[in-house]
């Protein structure tokens, strides 16, 4: 069942008018001043020349083309104008019962049913630090895992490791001349990535050339070399996964560029075949300046790949191994290029599944205090962003509410939970600057916000214990009460919306406006001292609006805590 939103565009679909399209006729309708004619109105001046006829005679032809279809209440012609009254209690009616029905999977469906959606996400770079800039594409990623699969997709969860490259040639070689086994062991990624500072501060030649040693060795399958790269390997996967389980992601895979570096040649031997690869300056290059793009470069000329050679073989290994419907990419903007040359490049090898794929990229994340940055030290760690949100969270709420039960607990989801939706409520593409303040505000459009609705829903369902709400009949709706019932109507589409434009931000401000509303309503109508007739729908329509709030935050990978 499909609740519907956009009563304009379901109107327009029942109206018709020779030489007018749906477009148009849902252009036209107005709100009316007056509620008590209807709650939408076609002016029908405008297709009088068309038809030919008198406004008044197609207000009254038309009325009598539409019919109550449990949507529809009523259409009926005055002056001129079709009026149309919306059955406002048969929306209600159908709603709260099919939330009531489905609960936790309210908004879900099965549309995506035998189809595979990869992934590609978070993609963090071993001995690496895992940075504020890292927040997006984990956050992001996540929360279309979650969509998809909601909407009855397979997903494939990708960490696409940098795990291939010079750097690991370097840091062994610091570990091997200033590194020490127990102290890495206990001071993990951060002593790695310490030791790979030092090694870009005061590395001679000498040690240069000893780094492309251990590169060589490495790739060479020398033991030892191999032994210390798993290490830090393991180092860094231990770390992200912990700050993983915090956010609320995962993974199904952790095949990195490593793993593609023994698959490339079917790549180049096609690449070869179909007169594709030429030479340039000793290097191998598709061209694409037909295309108005930079060559993509496949062998450097000393015969090494590249991130793109690397980036092609795992489209091959991806579109063989899962044969996925939609393989998504969620990476910085800041490889816009590299990805219109992968796509391009597949799409010259006459890969059809190339439309397949789709880089969902995502503008920056500063913080307030300066702009993030990772060279000359300055950089901030994820783990600690989210460690400062967890504990201004408990600090607020040992203020509001210092006698609450699990205030650890309940800070954990509010920190968490602030940090994804500040990095998740504008349109992936934006520049944001990240506020302490201003995630973790009660007030604004945040997840604490979200969530603290949901609490005092909770509440109030707590207080209607011994209550029997399950019957009703639904009342003359107030308009408090239908602002939620069409909100909650509409998360269904919401959902799909975000999937189909790979923005996760359409959820979060869909828990907002519903959160709006369902407050709005809250301050304006009684619930519990309601009379008899309207208690019962009111403690449903709270019970409701918990549900969908709870599922929405829920694809953001935001836990909802009973109290707050
Ligand atoms: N590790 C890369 C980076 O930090 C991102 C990898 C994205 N995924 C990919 N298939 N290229 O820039």
């Amino acid at each position: 069942m499909n609740v519907i939103m956009d009563y304009k565009k379901y109107i327009a679909e029942k109206i018709n008018v020779d030489g007018v399209t749906t477009a148009e006729i849902e252009a036209a309708i107005a709100l009316p001043p007056n509620t008590e004619m209807g709650d939408y109105a076609l002016p029908c001046f405008r297709f009088a020349k068309v038809m030919r006829k008198s406004p008044m005679a197609i207000a009254q032809e038309l009325a009598a083309t539409v019919k109550p279809d449990g949507v529809i209440a009523e259409a009926s012609a005055l002056n001129g104008y079709l009026n149309i009254k919306i059955d406002k209690a048969g929306l209600a009616k159908s709603t709260l019962e099919e939330i009531a029905q489905t609960g936790a999977s309210y908004g879900s469906s099965e549309t995506g049913n035998g189809k595979t959606v990869c992934i590609d996400y978070s993609s963090v770079n071993i001995a690496k630090p895992f940075h504020i800039g890292h927040l997006s594409t984990t956050v992001l990623g996540g929360a279309l895992y979650k969509i998809y699969n909601f909407l009855g997709y397979n997903v494939v969860g990708i960490n696409h490791l940098g795990d291939y490259g010079t750097q690991f040639g370097k840091l062994i070689c610091a570990y091997k001349h200033w590194g020490d086994k127990e102290e890495v062991e206990k001071g993990g990624i951060h002593a790695v990535n310490d030791l790979y500072v030092r090694f870009n501060n005061e590395a001679t030649e000498e040690m240069q050339a000893e780094a492309r040693e251990y590169f060589r060795l490495i790739e060479s399958g020398d033991k030892e070399a191999n032994e210390i790269f798993e290490w830090f390997k393991s180092l860094t996967l231990a770390y992200v996964n912990k700050i993983y389980e915090r956010l609320g992601v995962k993974f199904d895979s952790y095949n990195g560029e490593r793993f593609y570096s023994d698959k490339m040649q079917p790549v180049l031997d096609e690449l070869e075949e179909k007169g594709l690869l030429k030479t340039s300056e000793g290097a191998k290059i598709v061209d694409l300046e037909e295309f108005g793009m930079p060559p993509c470069l496949i062998l450097r000329s000393d015969g090494a790949s590249l991130y793109a050679t690397r980036d092609l073989a795992a489209a091959y290994y991806r579109k063989n191994t899962y044969d996925f419907y939609k393989c998504l990419y969620v990476v910085a903007y800041q490889q816009n290029l590299h990805f219109s040359q992968i796509f391009k490049v597949l799409e010259l090898l006459g890969k059809d599944w190339a439309k397949d794929m789709v880089h969902v990229a995502y503008g920056m994340v500063s913080l307030e205090d300066g702009a993030m940055s990772t060279r000359n030290g300055r950089v901030v760690w994820l783990e600690d962003v989210i460690e400062r949100c967890v504990e201004k969270a408990y600090a607020v709420i040992n203020d509001k509410n210092p006698a609450l039960e699990n205030k650890r607990e309940i800070a954990e989801k509010v920190g968490v939970g602030s940090v994804i939706f500040g990095a998740l409520y504008n349109n992936k593409i934006k520049d944001i600057t990240f506020s302490y303040d201003k995630v973790l505000s009660f007030e604004g459009e945040t997840g604490v916000y979200c969530q603290y609705t949901c609490a005092r829903a909770n509440s109030v369902l707590q207080k209607a214990v011994g209550i029997d709400y399950s019957k009703y009949e639904i009342p003359a709706l107030q308009p408090q009460e239908y602002e939620v019932v069409k909100a909650l109507a509409a998360f269904p589409d919401a959902v799909v919306d975000a999937a189909e434009k790979y923005e996760p931000s359409i959820i979060a401000r869909y828990a907002v406006d519903l959160s709006q509303k369902f407050n709005k309503f809250y301050f304006d109508c009684k619930i519990l001292t309601a009379e008899d007739g309207a208690r019962n729908f009111r403690i449903a329509l709270t019970e409701a609006t918990k549900q969908t709030l709870t599922n929405a935050l829920g694809l953001l990978g935001i836990g909802v805590p009973e109290k707050m």
